[in-house]
């Protein structure tokens, strides 16, 4: 594996970049950066700090007392710590999902968090997972994809996940996790900055009708291939 490289994984919410990302990275022997986490720690910090989050300018303001932390954790996870304090375990709710969605829109929220994500990658050997990994953070990055699926097929995945977490059997209603999917899928899409769409060098991966299992092995192949190809170059010099 060249020294240096970088994955990223883009794609809308939902379509399983998370998993696998993290799969990925551990296949590869890389790290794992979630970004989305990220964003969704700067979000826990605007509603923690009072602050209403379609207001562009008082999240701003409140953005210079944000120190974000990113620590390792067990089994290889890492911790997100907002003014030193770990929010990790805030971060997956739908209402941080759609405040999330609405300050990363804001550029200096973006301009904070990519300084922070170029420096992680700086080390190399990352496999990068968000929106904008392949076309704004990464622009060099050696191996670049774009997950999707339709918007119907993401949210029935997600509401199967919801009822097998659930301990107690509680009704998920899909057609509002479909709603909520659509909503930032717009969301994401619309915004002039680091809108959601693939790098032109990006491979666009339709997982619609594929496993998890195949999505990786796609990944993997790909990625091993043209490290081999590189090496080969590289040799012939
Ligand atoms: O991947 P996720 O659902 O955890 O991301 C949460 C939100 O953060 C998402 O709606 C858009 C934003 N995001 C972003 O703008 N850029 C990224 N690189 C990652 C996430």
């Amino acid at each position: 594996m060249s020294e240096l490289a970088i994955v990223t994984i883009d794609g809308p919410s939902g379509v399983g970049k998370s998993s696998v990302s993290r799969q990925v990275a551990a296949a590869l022997d890389y790290s794992y950066l979630d970004t989305g986490a990220m964003y969704r720690a700067v979000a826990v910090f605007v509603g923690d700090s009072g602050v209403d989050d379609r207001n562009e300018q008082a999240v701003v303001r409140a953005l210079a007392a944000l120190r974000l932390t990113l620590a390792p954790g067990k089994g290889g996870d890492t911790r997100f710590l907002v003014n030193g304090l770990d929010v990790t375990c805030r971060l997956r709710s739908p209402e941080i999902s759609l405040a999330s969605s609405r300050v990363s829109a804001f550029a200096p929220v973006r301009q904070k968090l990519g300084l922070m994500q170029r420096r992680i990658g700086e080390a190399g050997r990352v496999v990068a997972e968000g929106r904008d990994m392949g076309t704004v953070v990464f622009p060099d990055a050696a191996h670049k994809f774009f997950l999707d699926a339709h918007p119907e097929i993401r949210a029935r995945r997600r509401a199967l996940q919801l009822q097998a977490q659930s301990a107690n059997g509680a009704v998920v209603d899909e057609a509002e996790i479909l709603r909520q999917t659509m909503l930032r899928d717009r969301q994401d899409s619309e915004r002039p900055i680091a809108s959601l769409r693939p790098a032109d060098t990006a491979m666009i991966i339709d997982t619609s009708a594929m496993t998890q299992e195949q999505v990786v092995d796609l990944i993997l192949d790909r990625v091993r291939m043209a490290e081999r190809l590189i090496r080969d170059k590289q040799a012939l010099k």
